[in-house]
């Protein structure tokens, strides 16, 4: 699907690219707006009075509100931030940290990502609240009888990867939301694996805090959202200062600031970044996101169909709804496989994926990882599994 606005693909032939989880291709309109930007009108947000400022600054707002539009947020709702594990830091330093106190517990699962579970690491070393792991069932998966179970008394936070990035489940997000809003908990979703691969909407699923990454959605690196919910913005304090976010300021008992979410981004921000990730938003807008999603469950069911005709392959992850597929080939590391498939270009993410504590649940510490998006074919996943089909050639290539 839409494989002629990459040109990466157009140029390159002969790559598959399958390592989506880490980070998408980016589409020409998103690289044109970018270089629009930097050729023609590449001045500051926000501070100045000329045509030029105008225009960036006009794009700026846009921007903010194409995002918000994307997940069905208020503008307002809506803070630029580097990326992902930059959007968590903040909730955990600038709300949490505050928030919390001893002994309060937070839920999380032995599937998250190191950026959903170290920050929270870090609360336990500086202010002692527990963290605690909502059990996962068979498949890996989160069920809701399972949050439940995990509730205590002194549960405040849940904090889960809509989709995670190994196991690739999606998980009922408005379902926990429900039940942890009759319990007084705040919900955290750390959308980098599900905002750029299906339709997420805010208000629907009434998730507190949703972080995701411009980068893994067809826009630049550097970029990234934190939307919180509206109610819960004035309890969230800056975690930087400066330029752009004061009103005004005479003395440290005298410091006036701007608004949310203007007050939460000090300095310049990443304009050209904005910029490319509100291409980026409208791009996947203009596509669909259910079109896309069904796309990637398409292509990941004839993936897990073809990996089980060869019993060498172990399959980690064979039931979920998205496009993430994690596999190893009997007595062969992750990382001797990637070598071999990277001969015949194909991109594949093997090892821990950054979430090195599913080993506990899993016994597995590393695995070959294939992560679709929409401009991936059936006939690229076909080349795959041939390539995965004879087990003796794999073995001889994977050290030559
Ligand atoms: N979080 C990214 C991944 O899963 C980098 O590959």
């Amino acid at each position: 699907m839409n494989r002629s606005d990459f040109s990466l693909l157009v140029n390159n032939k002969d790559i598959i690219y399958f390592d989506n989880g880490a980070t998408t291709l980016k589409p020409k309109c998103v690289i044109d707006s970018i270089d629009d930007y930097y050729n023609n009108y590449s001045v500051n947000v926000h501070r100045g009075e000329y045509d030029l400022s105008f225009k960036a600054d006009e794009i700026y707002n846009e921007a903010r509100e194409n995002v918000a539009k994307f997940i069905n947020a208020k503008s307002n709702e809506i803070i630029f931030t580097s990326g992902t594990t930059d959007s968590i830091n903040f909730v955990v330093d600038g709300f949490m940290k505050s928030y919390l106190h001893e002994g309060d517990e937070v839920l999380i699962t032995y599937a998250e990502h190191a950026s959903n579970v170290l920050p929270w690491f870090n609360l336990v070393n500086d202010i002692h609240i527990k963290v605690s792991y909502i059990p996962l069932d068979s498949n890996y998966h989160v069920t809701l009888d399972n949050v439940k179970k995990s509730i205590t008394k002194n549960t405040k936070v849940i904090s889960l990867a809509g989709i995670t990035n190994v196991i690739g489940d999606v998980r009922p997000i408005k379902e926990i939301c429900i039940l942890a809003h009759k319990n007084n908990i705040l919900v955290l979703e750390d959308g980098a694996q599900s905002v750029p691969h299906m339709k997420c909407d805010v208000k629907d699923s009434d998730v507190d805090f949703l972080c995701f990454s411009g980068h893994k959605m067809c826009g630049p690196t550097g970029i990234g959202v934190l939307y919180i919910k509206e109610s819960l913005e004035d309890k969230l304090k800056p975690v930087r200062l400066g330029g752009g976010m004061n009103e005004s300021f005479d003395s440290p008992s005298d410091i006036c600031l701007k608004d949310a979410p203007i007050r939460y981004e000090a300095g310049t921000p990443n304009i050209a970044g904005i910029i490319g990730l509100n291409s980026a938003v409208k791009y996947l807008s203009s596509i669909g996101m259910d079109k896309i999603h069904e796309h990637e469950c398409m292509l990941k069911t004839h993936l897990v169909k073809r990996l089980k005709e060869y019993k060498y392959i172990k399959l980690l992850n064979n039931i979920n709804d998205s496009g993430i597929v994690s596999f190893n080939i009997d007595n062969i590391f992750s990382q001797d496989v990637g070598y071999y498939l990277n001969k015949y270009h194909i991109c594949v993410r093997t090892g821990n994926h950054c979430a090195k504590i599913l080993k506990y649940e899993t016994n597995v510490t590393q695995t070959v990882r294939v992560s679709l998006y929409f401009y991936n074919t059936i006939e690229e996943i076909d080349k795959l599994c041939d390539l995965l089909s004879d087990y003796d050639k794999i073995r001889k290539e994977m050290i030559i």
